[in-house]
């Protein structure tokens, strides 16, 4: 019996990585990981306990320390609740202000270390889906297929302000989620510890106009074709 494989799909915010991820994972029977969720989560706990980005031991400390785990969620198609240290903060992640802390707490190495080896131990016996920014590159470097997703910066923009929309958080304007996102893009591709950036042997996809479902059933065809050459 061969090992289910490991597939990553990285790129930036907005690309629709979450989207297709899941349904892909829901193809393949596979576990659907979002790696940026622990992330968030270890922005939300500094934030908490009052330890500002700029203390880079101490957030790397909360890292190592605070388990952040993942249950299926039932009722919502496939996606995942997540929880820190045994709180559900699913919710609590999800605004904008943890996600530009979330860019912030991951440029400190420690931190990247810590959430780095919880990732390969979710993904240890294969058989996992999981979106990120250096998945292909650092995470899981011998993943048998790797996608890097893009969208041009206005599609990724008006993307995000939707989904603040639906989410009831659309304090935003549109220019306000798009220069949030330059700022953050800026950072991911620029910080000194695995920068955003196709993995070599990536299959490079860009998003523009096609729909979710389309990219996971070309992402499909792409992993159907190595398994008849494996
Ligand atoms: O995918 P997301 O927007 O939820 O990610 C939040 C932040 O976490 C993002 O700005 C960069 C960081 N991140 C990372 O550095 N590495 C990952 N594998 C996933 C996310």
């Amino acid at each position: 019996v061969k090992k289910p494989w490991t597939i990553a799909i990285d790129g930036p915010a907005g690309a629709g990585k979450s989207t297709v991820a899941r349904i892909l994972a829901q193809k393949l029977g596979y576990l659907y990981i979002d790696s940026g969720a622990m992330y968030r989560a270890i922005a939300l706990h500094a934030q908490r306990q009052d330890v500002s980005p700029t203390e880079a031991d101490q957030v790397a400390a909360l890292a190592r320390a605070t388990p952040i785990t993942f249950e299926p969620d039932d009722d919502a198609g496939g996606e995942q609740r997540v929880f820190l240290g045994g709180e559900d903060v699913t919710a609590a992640i999800r605004t904008p202000q943890i996600a530009s802390l979330a860019s912030e707490v991951s440029t400190i190495p420690g931190v990247r270390a810590a959430l780095v080896q919880q990732q390969q131990a979710l993904g240890l016996s294969g058989g996992v889906v999981m979106e990120g920014r250096d998945i292909g590159t650092v995470v899981f470097p011998n993943a048998e297929v790797k996608v890097f997703l893009t969208a041009s910066p206005e599609e990724r923009a008006l993307r995000r302000h939707l989904d603040l929309q639906r989410r009831g958080m659309a304090t935003a304007t549109l220019e306000a989620v798009r220069a949030d996102q330059d700022e953050r893009d800026r950072r991911d591709e620029t910080r000194a510890v695995s920068p955003l950036a196709p993995a070599p042997d990536a299959v490079v996809m860009d998003s523009d106009g096609i729909p979710p479902d389309q990219i996971a059933d070309a992402i499909l065809e792409i992993v159907d074709a190595r398994r008849r050459e494996a």
